[in-house]
C-alpha cells in the first residue's frame, strides 16, 4: 500500500484526493468556488480565502470516507504552479505542514503535468512519444512528450486561453460563468452555417494559437444580431465549430512535425463532446492512439495531483521545509521520471 494525499488549489477549485498505488483512487472531493460567478471571472484574493476555508474540511472528508488516519499517508503532493500565487500558497503551506507533522515527503506538482497525466487515471499506460493538447481555463498548449516528465512545448496561445475565449463569449451570450459547458449545450440547438467565423492563425505556418480575435469577432456578431434564443444558438454553434476546426488543423500539424500519431487531450475544455469526437475520428484515420481524459477529471481535481504524486514520489528530492510556489512554472523545466 502506498498512499498519497493530493492537494489542488491552483485556481478556483479546491480538490483533495487519496490515491493508492495498488488500489487506485480511494477518495476524491471537490469544492468548486461559486462565489466568483457574480463577478464574471475569478477574484484571486477571494479564491485564496475560500481555499483556506475548504482545504482542511475536504481532507477530513477524504480520510473519513476511506477510514484512514493522516498518519497512514505516505506522501503529500500539492500543486506548486502554475496558477494564482495566493491560491497556490494555501495548498503549499498545508501540504508542507502536514508533511512536517507526519514526517512524509511533500511533493510539489506541476498543475499542467497533472492535467497531462489525467488519462492515466483510467488507462494506466500511455504510448510514447505522443503529442498532448492541453486546453483549459488558463492554457492552450501543444506539447511533445517523449516520456513522462520530458516535455517540449510545440506551440501555445499568444493571447487568451481557449477556456477564456469560451467563457467570455458565453458571457456575451448571457450564459452563466464558467460558460464553456453551457455554450456547447446551446450550440447543440444551433442551425449550421448561419455564421462563418474565422479560424485564427491557421493560414500562417506554425503551432501558435490566438483566441482574442475570435472573441472580438464573436462580440461584434452578437452586437449586430437579434437577441433571440435561436440566433444565440446559431452563434454558439459557429463559434464552437471554429474552435474545433482550429484545433484539428493544429493537431494535424503537430503530429506531422513530430512524425507521431499518438494524441492525448486534457484540461477543462477537453470535456467538450465535439472536440473529443472530432479528434478521436482524426486519430482513427491516422491509425494512431488517442488518450482522452475521463470527463469527470477534465477540470481541476485532486485526483490528478495525487496520481502525479504517486509517479514522482521516488524521484522526489528532500527540501528544507521550503514553502515553494512557482506561478509561472514551465512544464519544460520538469525532470523526467526514471
Ligand atoms: N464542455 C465544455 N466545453 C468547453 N469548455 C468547457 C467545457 N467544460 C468546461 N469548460 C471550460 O474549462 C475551463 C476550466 O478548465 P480547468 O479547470 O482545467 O481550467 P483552469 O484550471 O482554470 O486553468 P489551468 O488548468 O490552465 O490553470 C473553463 O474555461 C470552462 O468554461
Ligand atoms: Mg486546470
Amino acid at each position: 500500500m502506498t498512499l498519497i494525499l493530493g492537494i489542488e488549489t491552483s485556481c478556483d477549485d479546491t480538490g483533495i484526493a487519496i490515491f493508492d498505488k495498488h488500489k487506485g483512487l480511494l477518495s476524491n472531493k471537490l469544492n468548486h468556488q461559486k462565489l466568483h460567478a457574480k463577478y464574471g471571472g475569478i477574484v484571486p484574493e477571494l479564491a485564496a480565502r475560500e481555499h483556506t476555508r475548504m482545504v482542511i474540511p475536504l481532507i477530513q472528508r477524504c480520510l473519513q470516507e476511506t477510514k484512514l488516519s493522516i498518519k497512514d499517508i505516505h506522501g503529500i503532493s500539492y500543486t506548486a504552479g502554475p496558477g494564482l500565487i495566493g491560491s497556490l500558497m494555501v495548498g503549499s503551506v498545508i501540504g508542507n505542514t502536514l508533511s512536517y507533522i507526519c514526517k512524509v515527503p511533500a511533493i510539489p506538482i506541476h498543475h499542467m503535468e497533472g492535467h497531462l497525466l489525467s488519462p492515466m487515471l483510467k488507462t494506466p499506460s500511455l504510448s510514447f512519444p505522443l503529442v498532448a493538447l492541453l486546453i483549459s481555463g488558463g492554457h492552450t498548449q501543444l506539447i511533445f512528450a517523449k516520456k513522462i516528465g520530458k516535455y517540449k512545448i510545440l506551440g501555445e496561445t499568444v493571447d487568451d486561453a481557449i477556456g477564456e475565449a469560451f467563457d467570455k463569449t458565453a458571457k456575451l451570450l448571457d450564459l452563466p460563468y464558467p460558460g464553456g459547458k453551457s455554450l456547447s449545450l446551446l450550440a447543440k440547438k444551433g442551425i449550421p452555417k448561419q455564421y462563418i467565423f474565422p479560424l485564427p492563425m491557421t493560414k500562417k505556418k506554425g503551432l501558435e494559437f490566438s483566441f482574442s480575435g475570435l472573441k472580438t469577432f464573436a462580440a461584434n456578431v452578437i452586437r449586430n444580431s437579434k437577441k433571440n434564443k435561436q440566433t444565440k444558438a446559431n452563434i454558439a454553434l459557429a463559434f464552437e465549430n471554429a474552435i474545433v476546426e482550429t484545433l484539428i488543423i493544429k493537431c494535424h500539424r503537430a503530429l506531422n512535425l513530430t512524425k507521431c500519431n499518438n494524441l492525448l487531450i486534457s484540461g477543462g475544455v477537453s470535456a467538450n463532446q465535439k472536440i473529443r469526437t472530432k479528434l478521436k475520428n482524426m486519430i482513427k484515420k491516422r491509425k494512431g492512439k488517442i488518450f482522452i481524459t475521463p470527463t469527470k477529471f477534465c477540470t481541476d481535481n485532486g485526483a490528478m495531483i495525487a496520481y502525479a504524486g504517486i509517479l514522482r514520489l521516488n524521484n522526489h528530492k528532500k527540501t528544507n521545509l521550503e514553502i515553494l510556489v512557482q506561478p509561472n512554472w514551465s512544464i519544460e523545466d520538469l525532470l523526467p521520471i526514471n
